[in-house]
């Protein structure tokens, strides 16, 4: 009988043990799964938000109009743009079209300029924002342009530009 209750007690105190053992090892495992996942998210955020990049959508470039500086816009549009464009009225078309008063008018309408087929198939008029995503970055606005440009990344030297081809107009038209 001794003996019974000895091995039965050995069993149940193996029993005991092991089950401490598993609730403590638990305890140990448990944290360090907690770890992996925060790690792998904390690894996926950077590519996800880089791959989300391109198809960002602008904040209005509207409400940036009325503080931007014309004179900084008409530098900027000579450095950056006048190898392509003319703006002054009347003047000729070059690898670009004429822009004078491009702000309002008709998207791929200007007289004697072959516009690529996918700018005739755009539609509309040039509002600020258009001329914003366009100059932002031609190739994603309007598929298959001909307006070799990389763009204007910054947004500060967009409202400059636009502020300064608002200006070059017979009536120019209403900042929002
Ligand atoms: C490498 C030459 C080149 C440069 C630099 C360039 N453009 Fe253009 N731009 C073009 C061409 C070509 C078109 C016609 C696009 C088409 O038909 O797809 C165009 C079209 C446009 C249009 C539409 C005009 C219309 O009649 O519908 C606007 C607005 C415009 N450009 C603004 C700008 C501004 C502002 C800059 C400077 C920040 C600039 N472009 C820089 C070549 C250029």
């Amino acid at each position: 009988m001794a003996s019974f209750n000895t091995v039965a007690g050995c069993v149940l105190a193996s029993a005991l043990f092991a089950m401490v053992v598993g609730k403590v090892s638990n305890a140990l495992v448990h944290p360090h799964k907690l770890e992996k996942p925060a790690i792998a998210v904390s690894d996926e955020a950077p590519q996800t938000a880089a791959a989300a990049a391109p198809a960002q959508e602008l904040p209005p470039i509207g409400p940036k109009l009325a503080s931007a500086n014309v004179d900084a816009g008409k530098a900027i549009f000579q450095k950056q743009c006048f190898t392509c464009h003319t703006v002054d009225k009347g003047g000729p078309n070059k690898v670009g079209p004429n822009l004078w008063g491009v702000v309002g008018r008709k998207k791929g309408s200007h007289e004697g300029f072959s516009y690529s087929s996918g700018m005739q198939a755009k539609g509309g008029e040039w509002t600020y924002e258009d001329i914003d995503h366009m100059i932002f970055k031609p190739t994603a606005y309007i598929k298959g342009t001909k307006m070799a440009f990389a763009g204007l990344p910054k947004e500060q030297e967009r409202a400059d530009v636009i502020a300064f081809l608002r200006t070059m107009s017979d009536s120019p038209q209403p900042l929002p």
